[in-house]
């Protein structure tokens, strides 16, 4: 089919965000169009919009977050919803009410929508078959992250204008990480070249027959990488010993700027966040001028603003000012 013949997309399909795996390019495409105009809004003096209003939404994360609650909680913000954060330490999860309870309970108050993070893989899918509020997936286990690779995309869109035929390094822990699942299954829909890295502890089956070139030498995967996109070493997702020492794997595997000079001149750094200085990153990498680590947290609000607002069914973006 002639893809200059398809109308765009006006809207998603599906009724909650579970994973990249559901989404077709074009829908990727729609959000993250529909993600620039809502950077916009984020660039006003008031930043807020009534596209939201009256609707109300939970963000119920059983991990811990920075980046990934706040942003959705600001999103939810600057589209005037009702939100409210279910802390969980002070919750009846402490009591040992299931999470399917829990949800049961907080569907009974009739919220649009419930923004979970859960530490088991397929805990959005479950919650997506029993209650009626739209589940938007904030990271499930080791499965998928799609708003972090929706604002990955989103970034590298912005610096290179293109995502097509872009050479993208992932280097780092592959083998735990819900964000390299969800960037391959997005990066390669567009179109991307993608070279993924680690150990070989730390490489899962399968990624091979996901489209992406699987490599041990982070040399021969930065060598002239469009993006390089490192992943945390997560430390407390790792029963065994994976490397000798994070000293050895720093040496090995870390993101230097000897390694950095290998990628294109106009290469952007990349991580999804927290960073662990001096283990798969070194300072002056990710503090430094090629570096768009603070970008993509930036940009994740007029993602999950964009997630938000294509879910709840408006037809169009409302925006006057509040
Ligand atoms: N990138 C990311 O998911 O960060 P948080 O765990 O802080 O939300």
């Amino acid at each position: 089919m002639n893809p200059a013949a398809t109308p765009p997309l006006t809207a998603l399909k599906q009724k909650h965000l579970l994973g990249i795996a559901d989404l077709t390019p074009a829908e990727i495409v729609l959000i993250l169009d529909t993600a620039e105009a809502m950077k916009e809004v984020g660039q006003r003096t008031i930043k807020k919009v009534p596209t939201l209003r009256g609707r109300t939404v939970i963000n119920l994360f059983f991990e811990p977050s920075t980046r990934t609650r706040t942003s959705f909680e600001i999103a939810e913000k600057r589209l005037s919803a009702d939100t409210l954060n279910v802390a969980i330490a002070s919750s009846s999860v402490v009591k040992g009410e299931t999470l399917v309870d829990t949800a049961m309970n907080l569907e009974a108050m009739a919220p649009s929508m419930i923004v979970l993070r859960h530490a088991s893989s397929g805990a959005c899918h479950l919650l997506s078959r029993i209650c009626q509020a739209a589940i938007v997936n904030a990271g499930d286990g080791m499965h998928e992250h799609p708003t972090q690779a929706l604002l990955d995309a989103f970034t590298i869109r912005e610096r290179k204008k293109k995502l097509a035929g872009l050479k993208v390094a992932i280097v780092g822990d592959l083998l735990h990480s819900r964000v390299l699942r969800s960037n391959v299954l997005l990066l390669t829909k567009l179109g991307a070249e993608v070279w993924v890295c680690a150990p070989a502890t730390l490489i899962p089956p399968g990624l091979t027959q996901m489209g992406v070139t699987v490599t041990t030498r982070v040399d021969e995967a930065v060598e002239g990488a469009d993006v390089i996109m490192m992943l945390r070493i997560q430390l407390e997702r790792m029963q065994g010993a994976y490397f000798p020492s994070q000293r050895e794997y720093f040496r090995t595997f870390g993101m230097t700027e000897a390694r950095v000079a290998r990628a294109k001149p106009d290469v952007i750094i990349m991580h999804p966040g927290p960073i662990n200085r001096g283990v798969e990153i070194a300072s002056e990498v990710a503090d430094g001028t090629q570096s768009v680590i603070l970008d993509q947290v930036a940009n994740g609000v007029a993602v999950r603003m964009a997630v938000l607002y294509l879910l709840a069914g408006e037809p169009q973006i409302n925006t006057a000012a509040d």
